[in-house]
């Protein structure tokens, strides 16, 4: 519970609150018995109609007690219970933010967002049970135990034997259900996490048909949840009419043992009457304690699942010695290899050398999976190198904080996207206070400007989320304009115009040089076309660089590169 403390610490006062509500509570539950007892035995025997009244009316003020007490409980129990969830919700919100990549490819999207809201919901529902039933039910036992004694010892022996012998049922029905229960929290993660997934990829599912399949596996999960929380709940079915039987019994044993006294006049039937009352309450209470242990197990998985969260190691943080450094856009990798997983033997890059000066464009071009979108990752230090050092100015990028580091490189990333509002509120995560000519002027560099302008509401048209409402070419142009307007003193573009048609591409080339003159650019293209003008052009293959050099030296000296230029000629030709 440590890491949780932080997040409950902040409620101490409703929580002791609701204790207290609570402990007034069972008071008064507890004495009303005995109240009742003193009304019959004294009040009746002795005729005294002024005991009577006055005792009744006793009962009732302690009844209205009970009520507020009970409604007090609750209300500190939500304020506490609800409160905490939030903070709790912030508290895992404000640390997937801080995750690296490494950290999110851990956990799966679906999973965080079931593990944000789900599972926290039913911290949540502990908390406030807790609350509301947890100490309630050992301080009525205690309490209600007490009372019997001191009422009558003798008959206190029934509860030696009623209880142990409905602790150990409890017991036995709770030790089978617990595991049960845990089976249901997995079929319900397995049901959000398909939900998840359907929803969020339901453009997919649809252009490929799958809608049956998609429903035959929901169906598949959900019923597999039924089955799941019926058998959970079948498990627990016979707790209530062994408790009933068990009450009843100890009635019996009561009436059959307490029957003598009462004859013999060592006990009267008022006392007899509370004595079943306190048994009630000690059994209900020993059954509310293992309902606890129930609801427990349950919150048990959540509780997992969200320290696992909390937990998370993050692993890119900014060292002791980072500060803050302006970049003049020197790059240089200095021997570098890099893996996703340390685990893994053989690495994503192998050996990489190489300096781009301030204001050089650098084209990486090599087959697919050869490691040009994990070479780039490194510069901004989206993931840390294995072995050797990424430079910037002279200066591993480890000593720059990640704040100031990647604030002055932009990137357009493979997989990119827009976020829901409008088309300016997007371009300005680029430089959020960038003058309108600024946006334009980026935009225009992008070619994004005519298309924008085409639009009804121009640059406020709103972007759904995703960037769904325009095209692949016009997203990418619009993601480039958001890159540009940071005028970045390094710009990473990853595949950033595999949409775009090879003339636009030509033009938004042309704008770097005049807009971007100074910035150094790397540029992941597949079309030989987007990288024939570079000041360099690096060939990865497996991860390792196999040739550097003009488009004219790689045509010269570089099989490889030959190979690629030959199979896209003829498309070239016609572009
Ligand atoms: N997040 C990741 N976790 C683990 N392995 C990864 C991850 N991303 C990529 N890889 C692996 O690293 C290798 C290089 O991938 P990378 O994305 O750098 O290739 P790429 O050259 O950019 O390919 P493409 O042209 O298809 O974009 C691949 O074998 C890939 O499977
Ligand atoms: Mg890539």
């Amino acid at each position: 519970m440590k890491q949780l403390s932080g997040f409950i610490a902040p409620y101490k006062k409703p929580i002791t609150l609701a204790v207290i509500f609570m402990l007034l509570d069972v008071i008064c539950e507890v004495i009303q018995p005995t109240l009742m007892t003193n009304i019959v035995g004294k009040g009746i025997q002795s005729q005294s109609a002024g005991y009577i009244v006055g005792t009744g009316l006793l009962m009732i003020f302690v009844a209205f007690l009970a009520i507020l007490a009970g409604f007090g409980n609750a209300r500190c129990s939500a304020v506490a219970g609800v409160g905490f969830a939030a903070k709790l919700r912030r508290g895992l919100f404000a640390k997937v933010q801080e995750f690296s990549f490494h950290n999110i490819d851990h956990f799966s999207t679906a999973s965080l967002a079931t593990r944000l809201t789900n599972d926290v919901t039913q911290m949540q529902n502990a908390a406030i049970m807790s609350l509301r039933i947890m100490l309630r039910a050992p301080m009525m036992f205690v309490f209600a135990l007490i009372m019997a004694i001191r009422m009558n010892a003798s008959l206190a022996i029934i509860l030696v034997v009623v209880i142990p012998l409905l602790a150990v049922a409890m017991f036995l029905i709770i030790r089978r259900a617990m595991p049960l229960f845990g089976g249901m929290q997995t079929r319900m993660d397995a049901l959000n996490s398909s939900v998840q997934e359907n929803l969020t990829n339901v453009r997919v599912i649809k252009s490929f048909v799958r809608q049956n399949y998609e429903k035959e596996k929901f169906k598949d999960a959900n019923n597999g949840l039924t089955a799941a929380s019926l058998k959970a709940m079948n498990a627990v079915i016979l707790s209530m009419p062994l408790m009933m039987l068990t009450m009843n019994l100890s009635s019996v044993a009561v009436v059959w043992f307490g029957g003598g006294q009462v004859i013999t006049g060592q006990l009267n039937v008022a006392q007899m009457t509370a004595f079943i009352n306190y048994i009630f309450q000690i059994l209900i209470s020993l059954m509310m304690v293992s309902m606890m242990f129930v609801m427990f197990s349950r919150a048990s998985a959540s509780y997992k699942r969200i320290i696992e969260v909390l937990d998370a190691e993050i692993d890119l943080e900014n060292s002791s010695s980072a500060g803050e450094r302006p970049i003049r856009g020197n790059v240089s990798f200095e021997n570098v290899s890099f893996q996703y997983d340390p685990a893994n033997p053989e690495p994503v890059l192998k050996d990489i050398s190489f300096t781009a000066r301030a204001g050089e464009v650098i084209a990486i071009v090599g087959g697919t999976g050869s490691g040009k979108t994990s070479l780039v990752q490194l510069i901004p230090r989206l993931y840390d190198v294995s072995a050797g050092r990424v430079l910037l100015d002279g200066v591993d990028v480890r000593e720059y904080t990640i704040e100031s580091l990647r604030g002055q490189i932009g990137m357009v990333l493979q997989k990119n996207t827009l976020f829901s509002g409008t088309i300016r509120d997007n371009l300005k995560w680029g430089n959020e206070h960038a003058a309108e000519e600024e946006i334009v002027e980026a935009a225009k560099a992008a070619q994004a400007h005519d298309f924008i302008m085409s639009f009804p509401k121009g640059y406020d048209t709103w972007m759904e989320q995703g960037g769904v409402n325009v095209s692949g070419g016009q997203k990418q142009r619009l993601c480039i304009a958001r890159a540009i307007l940071k005028k970045p003193p390094v710009l990473i573009l990853d595949d950033s115009t595999s949409a775009v048609d090879t003339a636009t591409e030509a033009k938004i080339r042309q704008a770097f040089h005049t807009v971007l003159r100074d910035t150094t650019t790397f540029i992941i293209a597949q079309r030989i076309s987007s990288v024939k003008d570079a000041d360099r052009i690096i060939v990865l293959s497996d991860g390792r660089i196999s040739a550097v050099g003009t488009h004219e030296e790689l045509l010269a000296t570089s099989g490889e590169y030959q190979e690629i230029y030959e199979s896209q000629l003829g498309k070239e030709a016609n572009a």
